[in-house]
């Protein structure tokens, strides 16, 4: 047996435990199971560290899973001029918060927001509205879990959920400037606890989940906006109280929190792993539905799963079957399982419990 990084599970690999969440009151995946693109995303979900698997009895990883996430599609949006200015900027964009925010953790330096967060602005500038910058963020995903580029992707997924909710243009800016410094308490967390190979002791786990705190307490006595210092603190809190450090319930948490929250789960989950591109929409979107929208401010996750489906109208997609087809028609109460239409044939998602989306084609 060993113990293996969420971030780096394969396809395949079977538990060697029962894995339950942080404060241990709910199971989330059975000693035994195998696990598959929709199993590693659920570790993803509830913020999992490590886990524990059997040896491998062979050491193959699959090249190519029946389940690649969207890899024909995002190969196609690669190739556009578009694209690549975008994933240029996006690269300059993360290069650069690296290093300004180093300069504000590891040396004191002021926290100057225009310059943190001009890049992130210009990024979303530069392209054709909010749909068209999930789409290619989803398409520029590399294997790379560094903490910058989970801020940028933060910062952008908060403000296009903002935009997608209409706030203001003032508070779209304030929801990405949490977004962007939303875990900057993780960079005072101790490398070798975040990348330990072994099961952490529960002094440790205690020490990373201390993070929310370390970022707020960078940023308290600096004169940025409350909502952001609230997100710092309350990004892993979660509405019905499951949440941490202080296990607040909704109307407790502040609503950037609450927003910031769901940028940031959304994107822990789908992010490119070693073995796939990054994870197909339609997956994280079941999850979300299967595993707790009563964890998220309603409004807010509701606005955001149902623009992400938006965004794949009349896209072409492929089924666990193998079977391709359009998505035509979308069921508000299940939002990951839309009717497509392959061929002459209409298939109604929500009546064919067996069969889901599988990969954007
Ligand atoms: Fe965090
Ligand atoms: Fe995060």
């Amino acid at each position: 047996m060993k113990r293996v990084m969420t971030a780096n599970l394969l396809p395949g690999m079977v538990l060697a435990e029962n894995v339950y969440t942080y404060n241990n009151d709910q199971l989330i995946l059975p000693k035994g199971s195998v696990l598959d693109d929709k199993s590693i995303a659920k570790l993803e979900f509830y913020s999992t560290i490590n886990v524990l698997v059997e040896e491998p009895i062979n050491n193959e990883i699959p090249a190519e899973s029946g389940s690649l996430g969207d890899l024909s599609y995002s190969q196609r949006l690669r190739q556009t001029a578009q694209f690549k200015q975008f994933k240029a900027d996006f690269e300059n964009a993360a290069g650069g918060f690296e290093k300004n925010i180093n300069n504000v953790v590891k040396n004191n330096a002021p926290i100057d927001v225009n310059q943190l967060t001009s890049p992130v602005f210009e990024l979303i500038e530069t392209t054709n509205g909010p749909s068209n910058v999930f789409d290619m963020m989803h398409s520029l995903r590399q294997y790379d879990d560094a903490t910058y580029t989970h801020c940028i992707n933060v910062a952008l997924i908060s403000n296009i959920l903002g935009q997608w909710l209409r706030m203001p243009e003032k508070e779209i800016r304030t929801l990405t400037t949490a977004g962007l410094l939303h875990d900057i308490g993780k960079l005072v967390i101790p490398e070798k606890i975040i990348t330990k190979p072994a099961r952490l002791t529960q002094y440790e786990y205690t020490i990373v989940q201390t993070h929310p705190q370390e970022g707020y307490k960078i940023l308290k006595d600096t004169d940025l906006d409350n909502h952001i210092k609230n997100a710092c603190l309350m990004h892993h809190e979660r509405c019905d109280g499951t949440g941490y450090p202080l296990h607040l319930k909704a109307p407790q948490i502040d609503p950037y929190a609450k927003i910031v929250a769901i940028a940031d789960v959304y994107d822990a989950m789908t992010s490119a792993r070693v073995y796939r591109g990054p994870l197909c929409p339609f997956v994280a979107i079941s999850l979300f539905e299967n595993e707790g929208l009563q964890k998220y401010d309603t409004g807010a996750i509701m606005t955001f799963l149902t623009n992400i489906v938006n965004t794949y109208l009349l896209n072409r997609v492929r089924l666990n079957n193998g079977i391709e087809g359009d998505i035509v028609f979308i069921n508000r109460d299940h939002l990951s399982k839309p009717t497509i239409r392959a061929g002459e044939k209409y298939i109604d998602l929500t009546q064919t419990p067996d069969l889901y989306i599988e990969a954007i084609v």
